[in-house]
């Protein structure tokens, strides 16, 4: 349990809100040192959680800030958080842009994903001046709540991570969805097809939790069977450059800004 005060800027929009949720679950904050806000300063949280509607008093009582508006919404906020540490966690805004347009101490960006509501995001995040080891370890240990995390060495690792995992569940969906309507097209039954697609990415994904996926893919491969032919089809058409360039298509948004 951390001492610190820590106010969360749209603390109930998709992420903030699952991220406050298992902050007090995992007991690593208490009510009473958490606020959150958002333009009504009305929500349905725990008690002892303070609400506000007033971004800049959320400022002004917390440690540390975490802003999780949407990067079109931060122009409007106008907050001086001179002084605090500011955890951003919007896509395409930098770091020397949040700094100059709030004042603060130290910007940390950092990148998690919308599996923040079951706890298996990941999230890499950067920080932008300077902090204690301390400091460090109470962040990782924040973002460990609705996740994995690790500390990146430059924020260019963020813009290309936004569009790497900051998609969560975004690639593995693209790719149920064209296992289903290709099976659809081959003659399977809707249900099925759609049963089917989703047991592969949702079942198989969840052995890559502890097999090596270079492995796993080596040891399929040698049966040079079914799963042979379907996968040299796939990397026959160059695979890696279309999810590279998807990526890169991804990164520059986030670098070029929101
Ligand atoms: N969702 C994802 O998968 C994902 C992944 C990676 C990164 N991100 C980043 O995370 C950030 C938040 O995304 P989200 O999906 O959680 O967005 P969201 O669900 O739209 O939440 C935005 C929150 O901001 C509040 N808000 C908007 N304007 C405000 C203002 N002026 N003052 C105070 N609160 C304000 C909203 O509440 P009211 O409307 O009630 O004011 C809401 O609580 C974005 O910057 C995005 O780039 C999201």
């Amino acid at each position: 349990m951390t001492n610190k005060t820590l106010g969360i800027i749209g603390g109930t929009g998709w992420l903030g809100k699952a991220i406050a949720e298992s902050l007090l679950d995992l007991e690593f904050i208490r009510p009473s040192d958490l606020l959150i806000s958002n333009r009504s300063g009305s929500a349905d949280v725990a008690p002892g959680v303070r609400v506000l509607s007033d971004n800049q008093s959320l400022v002004d009582s917390s440690d540390i800030v975490v802003l999780s508006v949407r990067p079109e919404q931060f122009r409007a906020l106008q907050i001086d958080a001179r002084g605090k540490t500011l955890v951003s966690l919007m896509a395409g805004i930098s770091a020397s842009t949040l700094s100059a347009a709030t004042g603060a101490r130290v910007v940390v960006r950092a990148m998690p994903n919308a599996a923040v509501e079951i706890r298996q995001s990941y999230t890499p995040w950067f920080v932008a001046g300077s902090l204690t080891d301390e400091e460090r370890d109470w962040l990782q240990r924040l973002f460990e709540c609705v996740g994995t995390a690790d500390e990146v060495p430059d924020e260019d690792c963020i813009d290309y991570l936004s569009a790497l995992s900051g998609t969560g569940p975004a690639f593995p969906a693209l790719l149920c969805a064209a296992l289903a309507s290709q099976a659809e097209a081959a003659g399977i039954p809707a249900r099925i097809a759609q049963r089917a697609a989703r047991a592969v990415v949702v079942g198989g994904g969840q052995l890559l939790a502890t097999r090596e996926p270079k492995a796993l893919l080596d040891a399929l491969m040698a049966y040079r069977g079914v799963t042979a032919a379907a996968l040299q089809s796939m990397t026959g058409q160059n695979l890696e450059d279309i999810v590279g360039r998807a990526v890169q298509a991804g990164a520059q948004v986030a670098r070029r800004g929101l």
